[in-house]
């Protein structure tokens, strides 16, 4: 393991690596096909990747907050309109809330768990609700936190 760190250069940690190879090992490892994964610079670049995909400007997005920076800019940069949805005062994750504010016919609802900064979880119960009710919804689960 040293040795394997010796040989790398300062010009090796002066670039992002190729993507394909190690998506590739990646997908070899989940049991996928390489186009099925997707390695990102850091997670805030997944995001921003996900908001341009599936918003379009005037669509809606849902957020639960309080959120954290990288939720807070990118899908509103796309020109949607952004639906806050607030978390209980004990900051447990506001299922029901986000299950009305589906009706909305959101294009992407956006769920940090853990949060940042409340350190708030939704399990996979909720998440597959979620998932299950508004039809058409994109469901970004940012999971940087686990
Ligand atoms: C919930 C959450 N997701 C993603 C990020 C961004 O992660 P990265 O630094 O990997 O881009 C942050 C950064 O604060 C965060 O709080």
């Amino acid at each position: 393991m040293l040795q394997q760190l010796r040989k790398i250069t300062a010009d090796d940690l002066a670039r992002y690596p190729e993507r394909g190879p190690v998506e590739a090992v990646v997908a070899a490892h989940l049991g996928l096909v390489a186009e099925q994964v997707l390695l990102t610079n850091g997670v805030d670049e997944a995001i921003h990747l996900l908001c341009e995909t599936y918003l379009e400007p005037l669509d809606e997005v849902l957020v639960v907050t309080p959120r954290s920076a990288c939720t807070r800019s990118t899908p509103g940069a796309t020109g949607a309109r952004v639906v806050r949805v607030q978390c209980a005062a004990d900051f447990r994750f506001p299922l029901a809330k986000v299950l009305t504010a589906s009706i909305l016919r959101p294009a992407l609802i956006a769920v940090a768990s853990p949060n940042n900064p409340t350190g708030t979880v939704a399990d996979r119960e909720q998440l597959l609700q979620i998932a299950r009710a508004p039809p058409d919804a994109a469901l970004l689960v940012d999971e940087a936190y686990v």
